[in-house]
């Protein structure tokens, strides 16, 4: 980047106008002022720019100059990746603050994947052979779970004219040439890819394989597949930030991306101090092998905010292209649409809805169709699931982001503020969120789980039902006016919330519940609701099937009974329908 293609006129805050700019391109990537901010160009009218830019620009004055780069604003694609940390425009922070002693200096320039590491390369390929967008050229043993493919970029093919024997490798060395007509394309272990464009996929399919996330009120209730789309709106200290990094340790996913967006600098400091700590509960690797995180606080320019989300579904993309299944959480989405909004702010564009962009619902559009299920273009199958958390002002659910969003999305997860006030984690309401998910994942859990899955799912959302419509009627008369079939309704309930839904993430056992665990759990409970209500009519009473001992149990299971010892689900399942058969017969016998 050397060329000057103009100079500065106007600043202001993060964004700067330029005068008298002869050959620059719209989102093309440029540099400013002789600290060199980088920065994109957002709007291009005859000789004029306005740029964004990335770093903070006090100091920097008209007359200044600009320098272009030719290409938009790109991240960096190959091995390396996992495990680090960004911010949003791809600067490695644990590096910088090596050098800065800070986590962002001005015009610091450090590649954001390590140029001094070796890598060990299996070339898959041979000279002669021709290869298509997304073919494997060969391989890198990124982390233990990880196997780096390196693949032929979406835009180029050819034949190979030359390979590199299997060996260490830097990333940036040439593995490869391909020969494309007249074009030699010169190939390392990375590629670049502009971040503001989506990464093809062969064909888009239909998931019908859950995204286990552990946690019992998700995966049972409101579950979402491999490749969809979720929102979690909730007003401050619901929960958000928790379930995010709930599912960030927990679920299945081959790969995580995690966005921490414009919230505050301590929440992000826990999870580069926690995470690094952690390990995955199924290969018992350190969890940061399969990590990416991407930081950008509210203390860091506004600007790189804006450009974090793109940065972290392009690198999801990536992955996603070498078959692996991906789960992205941006944490918030609602502080990325308000730098949208202060950046259209500060270019004096016309706001729409309380001030905000007009161009907000097309922005939220794109980025959640970027997610999704499919076959990449080398063949093989791979997902990226999106999980955005939304923080309404006040909790209102009616504001822009919450309601756009909620159009680009299949599944909402909506947090309670009553729920978060009485303690009950994760405060996701049960009556107030929903997922079109469900139906897709019948099979699946038919399959994995309970083939009666999905009967018990219906049966305890209708109990829920039942039980709010009967909350009312108690408001107004008390529970005594109940008979006792529709008291055992209210029972259930609360026993379901208070052993099911409720779920802690700090619990040793409880923070992660397998497939088999909610499931027997749940068979217990509708059990219990199923063999009570029979007994009833045989003549029990309320009181009785509430003195059963085995209520206490049932009532600890989810913190006694361990994953990896679900058998005793099992036997608390016999005795509940022992004790439950005997106490219905000694009525049957009057
Ligand atoms: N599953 C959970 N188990 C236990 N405590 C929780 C759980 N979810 C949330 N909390 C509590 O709620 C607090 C606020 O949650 P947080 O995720 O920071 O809210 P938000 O991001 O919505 O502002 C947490 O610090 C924690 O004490
Ligand atoms: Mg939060």
């Amino acid at each position: 980047m050397t060329e000057m293609i103009g100079k500065v006129s106007r600043v202001l805050g993060p964004v700067v106008h330029a005068k008298g700019v002869a050959h620059a391109q719209m989102l093309e990537l440029v540099e400013v002022g002789k600290d060199r901010l980088i920065g994109e160009i957002v709007r291009l009218r005859g000789n004029n720019i306005i740029v964004q830019v990335y770093e903070d620009t006090t100091g920097l004055a008209a007359g200044a100059p600009v320098y272009g780069s030719g290409m938009p604003l790109s991240v960096e694609l190959g091995p390396g990746l996992m495990g680090s940390i960004y911010d949003g425009v791809q600067r490695p922070l644990e590096a910088i603050k090596k050098v800065t002693k800070q986590y962002i200096r001005k015009g610091v320039k450090i590649e954001p994947l390590d140029r001094k590491q070796k890598w060990s390369f299996h070339p898959q390929v041979k000279t002669g052979d021709t290869v298509k967008p997304g073919d494997i050229l060969g391989s890198v043993q990124e982390t233990q779970s990880i196997l780096h493919h390196v693949l032929v970029p979406p835009n180029m093919s050819g034949k190979v004219e030359k390979i590199v024997k299997e060996g260490e490798y830097h990333v940036d060395d040439e593995i490869c040439i391909l020969k494309d007509g007249a074009y030699q394309h010169k190939m390392t272990l990375f590629h670049r890819w502009p971040v503001r464009q989506a990464r093809p996929l062969k064909n888009r399919l239909q998931s019908d394989i859950p995204l286990i996330t552990g946690q019992r009120v998700i995966d049972t209730l409101f579950p979402v597949t491999r490749g969809g789309t979720v929102v979690v709106p909730g007003g401050f200290g619901t929960g958000k930030t928790l379930i995010e990094h709930q599912l960030a340790k927990w679920s299945d996913a081959d790969v995580v991306v995690y966005i921490g967006c414009g919230e505050r600098g301590n929440e992000i400091t826990n999870v580069l101090n926690e995470f690094p700590k952690l390990s995955d509960p199924r290969t018992n690797r350190p969890l940061m092998e399969r990590t990416i995180l991407i930081a950008n606080t509210s203390n860091m320019p506004v600007a790189a905010r804006e450009a974090s989300i793109y940065t972290g579904i392009t690198i999801s993309e990536y992955y996603r292209d070498q078959g692996y299944h991906v789960a992205i959480m941006a944490d918030s989405t609602s502080r990325w649409a308000e730098a949208l909004r202060e950046l259209s702010g500060r270019m004096e564009e016309m706001p729409a809805e309380e001030g905000f962009p007009a161009y907000l619902p097309t922005r939220l559009a794109e980025f959640y169709e970027r997610g999704g299920y499919g076959e990449t273009l080398g063949g093989k199958k791979g997902s990226i699931t999106i999980i955005g958390a939304v923080s309404p002002p006040g909790g209102d659910f009616s504001e822009p982001v919450t309601q756009h969003t909620k159009r680009f999305v299949r599944a909402f997860w909506a947090l309670d503020r009553d729920l978060a006030n009485a303690r009950h984690y994760p405060a996701i309401s049960w009556l107030d969120s929903y997922s079109e998910y469900t139906e897709d994942v019948i099979s699946w859990w038919h399959e994995h789980g309970d083939p009666e899955w999905i009967s018990y799912r219906s049966e305890i959302l209708d109990l829920l039902q039942r039980e709010e419509r009967l909350q009312q009627v108690v408001k107004l008369v008390g529970a005594d006016v109940l008979p006792d079939s529709q008291k055992l309704i209210l029972e259930v309930c609360t026993l379901f919330k208070n052993t099911f839904l409720q779920q802690s993430a700090f619990d040793k056992i409880d923070m992660y519940s397998t497939v088999q665990k909610q499931v027997k759990m749940l068979k217990i409970i509708i059990t219990f609701y199923r063999m009570g209500a029979e007994a009833l009519k045989k003549g029990a009473t309320l009181i009785k099937i509430k003195r059963l001992k085995i209520v206490n149990e049932i009532t600890r299971m989810k913190l006694s009974v361990s994953n990896d010892e679900v058998e005793k689900l099992d036997e608390l399942q016999s005795r509940l329908e022992r004790e439950m058969t005997r106490l219905g017969e000694i009525y049957a016998n009057f």
